[in-house]
């Protein structure tokens, strides 16, 4: 995997693909936490797939906002063809929509599963992260977001 630059400015579609995060995280089923996070992946042809988290009385079934999108993008085109990622979350304010000053980034479990995608694409992902409110963004490379992450490389000793 090739690792490209970081600290790039927000584009157009950056900002875009952070809006239908935000949208997404209004679907959110979150309870327990308050806390609601959406998550939109955008395709190499620009097909976008979403997902917010999803909590459960049995607090640790909960499943995050990235996982839910990352199964959608599998179904409608492939995590091979993953091109950018956004992630944000807040709660749900008064006007209806996510609210919140704090940066959000991906939790590491997550990260894993975007490098996994990473892997297979031979991309380095484009991750963009954002606060609730959708005002700061900032811009990451997965390989900056996890460093010496596990892959397949490191299963090359498995058995038969
Ligand atoms: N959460 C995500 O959906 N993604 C992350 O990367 C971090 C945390 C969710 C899990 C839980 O439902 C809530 O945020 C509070 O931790």
């Amino acid at each position: 995997m090739a690792e490209a630059p970081s600290s790039e400015t927000p584009s157009e579609e950056a900002r875009r693909l952070v809006e239908i995060a935000r949208r997404a995280a209004l679907s959110a089923y979150a309870p327990y936490s308050r806390f609601s996070v959406g998550c939109a992946i955008e395709s190499v042809d620009g097909e976008i797939a979403v997902g917010s988290n999803m909590e459960n009385a049995c607090y640790r079934l909960g499943v995050c906002a990235e996982i839910a999108a990352l199964t959608a993008a599998k179904q409608a085109f492939g995590l091979d063809k993953i091109a950018r990622i956004s992630v944000t979350g807040g709660h749900i304010g008064a006007n209806g929509e996510l609210t919140g000053a704090s940066m959000v980034t991906s939790c590491g479990g997550c990260r894993q599963s975007i490098l996994e995608a990473a892997h297979l694409s031979g991309r380095d992902l484009e991750v963009i992260s954002s606060n609730g409110d959708g005002t700061e963004l900032a811009m990451h490379r997965i390989s900056e977001l996890i460093p010496f992450g596990f892959g397949p490389a490191n299963l090359t000793d498995a058995g038969d």
